[in-house]
């Protein structure tokens, strides 16, 4: 059966700054989303990564469907009422348009979307980031689709033998989608040519070359290039399918481990390293550290199990502590060097504002 996983993801308020949602806004966007799903989706799932919210939903209308980017929208409108009522901080952040039209990309939710054909058993993993961008996901793309290191099926996997294809995004591009593919394994040393530059280059999705399938699906929105000013960093979500012919889930989960150096942060505008956390986690120690929840399931007919939580494992604890003092450290240097992002990828216009202010006053001698 032909079925579309979509989840649209924004940040429409939480408690105590930009820690989590409430519980009340949470019941809300569910029972908003359970009364009009009748007719449109299959199944549903709501879930937050630090003070995000996130709507996974299964339909067969395809992806980009209007009616169901509408159905995510309208559930956060009902959300950012309930944020509004509960006087959440930043209640409708992430809404940065007046009024829905077409499908949420350049309106501020962000979406990850994939129409498979359903196989006899179809595992997928959903991701979600917060306190970070999409391109946190360049390394672990690339450990896991690209490196035999991280991904001993690309060598003992018959069915995986000729790699895979990366979609890439320009996002500095603002007028319209500017995108490269590139296969790999031949063109891994030009894959990673991009994707050493998470803020510019994200990959937007991955195809098996085996069967020609999708098995990975990103957001790439930027908030900051759709409002033209900082609206919060754009807190990624992912879609992986896995196993057979595809990495399996724990070969998607490996890279993980190392705790990768990445944007956002404080106020969007530092460099902290990516804890993997159990779901529906806040965010907390200097607005961070960037996170990122995992949740697995199956579906079959767009019906989805239970999820299981990725990063629950007491093993994920040893790396928490490790990833922990990587931030106890760079956070030692505070704004020094590479402990902040470099100057046209600060998410604020302080540093901005005052060094044009400087500027005049320097002399040349
Ligand atoms: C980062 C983030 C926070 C805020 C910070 C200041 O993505 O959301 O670090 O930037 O808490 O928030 P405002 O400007 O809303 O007071
Ligand atoms: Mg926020
Ligand atoms: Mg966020």
């Amino acid at each position: 059966m032909k079925v579309t996983l979509s989840v649209i993801k924004a940040d429409i308020g939480s408690i105590g700054g930009h820690l989590k949602p409430s519980a009340m806004l949470f019941d809300r966007v569910r029972s908003f989303v359970g009364e009009r799903a009748k007719g449109l989706l299959i199944d549903h799932y709501i879930g937050s990564a630090g003070d995000d919210i996130h709507i996974l939903m299964t339909h067969t209308k395809g992806v980009d469907n209007e009616d169901v980017h509408k159905l995510a929208w309208d559930a956060f409108v009902a959300g950012t009422e309930t944020a509004k009522i509960q006087g959440l901080y930043g209640a409708g952040q992430d809404l940065l348009k007046d009024a829905f039209s077409g499908n949420v990309r350049g309106l501020g939710p962000a979406s990850a979307e994939m129409e498979i054909e359903e196989r006899p058993n179809e595992p997928f993993l959903l991701f979600a980031a917060d306190k970070t961008d999409p391109g946190a996901f360049n390394l672990p793309l690339y450990l896991s689709y690209s490196d035999p290191m991280f991904c001993p099926g690309l060598m003992l996997a018959p069915n995986m033998n000729k790699g895979f294809t990366y979609t890439i995004m320009d996002v500095s591009h603002t007028e319209g989608d500017r995108v490269i593919e590139l296969n790999s394994p031949e063109d891994i040393y030009n894959i990673a040519c991009l994707l050493r530059d998470n803020e510019r280059f994200v990959v937007e999705s991955i195809h098996s070359r085996n069967t020609g399938e999708q098995c990975v699906s990103v957001s790439t929105s930027r908030l900051h290039n759709i409002a033209g000013k900082y609206t919060g960093k754009d807190d990624p979500v992912l879609l992986a399918r896995t196993q057979g012919y595809f990495p399996s889930t724990g070969e998607v989960l490996q890279p993980y481990q190392i705790g990768h150096f990445v944007g956002g942060f404080m106020r969007g505008s530092h460099v902290g390293p990516l804890m993997p956390l159990k779901l529906n986690t806040g965010t907390s120690f200097f607005d961070g550290p960037p996170l990122i929840t995992g949740a697995a399931f199956c579906v079959q007919d767009g019906k989805l199990t239970e999820p299981v939580d990725l990063f629950e494992h007491p093993f994920w604890d040893h790396v928490r502590d490790n990833v922990s003092r990587k931030a106890l450290d760079i956070r030692r240097q505070g704004f020094s060097g590479s402990a902040m992002l470099p100057f046209n990828e600060l998410e604020y216009t302080g540093i901005v504002e005052r060094l044009g202010v400087l500027d005049e006053k320097f002399k040349v001698r």
